[in-house]
């Protein structure tokens, strides 16, 4: 593994915008989109196969590690998040459904992996909240610690098909910022 760099720690958007409602996350994601759907797509896209090993940045409370390792027990599966509040809450519960992930922090520099590790990586509802400079400093991060060939799927909110995705995403810009969700709203991520 590699250290991570330990130069001052790099701020971040938290899960739900404000550390303070962090433990209603779950909930609010269950309420307010279709959950089960969007993650059961997002792992199916990923096809984790028996022996690879399989990488998600950001991992928030852990919901796709649970399902991801739940489909492919015999998966290596590595999470890297930024914030120590939802490794607590990802910790427990992946404890309970007894679960086994290597669930890492990182200060917003290096990735604490070396190169050409992971077979796949994926990530989820996090790059609308990264601005430009740190998305593609991500970028470049999980391509070094992708094996060559290696696969990346990226979950996250594209250009609004209607008026009312749009509104929707307006109030997601509302608690998130319009710094690093402008390119979610130009449906600039793909490029
Ligand atoms: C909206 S949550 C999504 C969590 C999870 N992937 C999911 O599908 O529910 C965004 C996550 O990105 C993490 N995050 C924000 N900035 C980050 C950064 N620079 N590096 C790594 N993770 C970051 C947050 O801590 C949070 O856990």
């Amino acid at each position: 593994m590699k250290n991570t760099d330990h130069k001052k720690e790099k701020e971040f958007i938290p899960a739900l915008s404000y550390n303070f409602l962090t433990g209603l996350y779950d909930t609010t994601i269950r309420l307010t989109m279709p959950e089960k759907k969007f993650r059961s797509e997002l792992i199916d896209r990923i096809k984790p196969e028996p022996h690879e090993q399989i990488f998600e940045f950001g991992f928030g409370t852990g919901a796709n590690l649970a399902i991801a390792s739940s489909r492919s027990p015999n998966s290596s599966i590595f999470g890297l998040d930024i914030d120590p509040k939802v490794r607590e809450i990802a910790f427990s519960k992946l404890k309970d459904k007894d679960i086994l992930v290597e669930l890492q922090l990182y200060n917003g520099g290096i990735f604490p992996y070396d190169d050409a590790v992971f077979d796949k990586a994926y990530s989820c509802l996090v790059f609308h909240q990264l601005d430009d400079e740190t998305k593609a400093h991500c970028f470049s991060e999980i391509y070094r610690v992708l094996k060559p060939g290696g696969k990346l799927i990226i979950g996250d909110w594209g250009k609004a098909k209607n008026r009312w995705m749009r509104t929707v995403f307006y109030t997601v810009q509302l608690l998130d910022g319009f710094k690093t969700t402008t390119a979610n709203v130009k449906g600039l991520l793909p490029d």
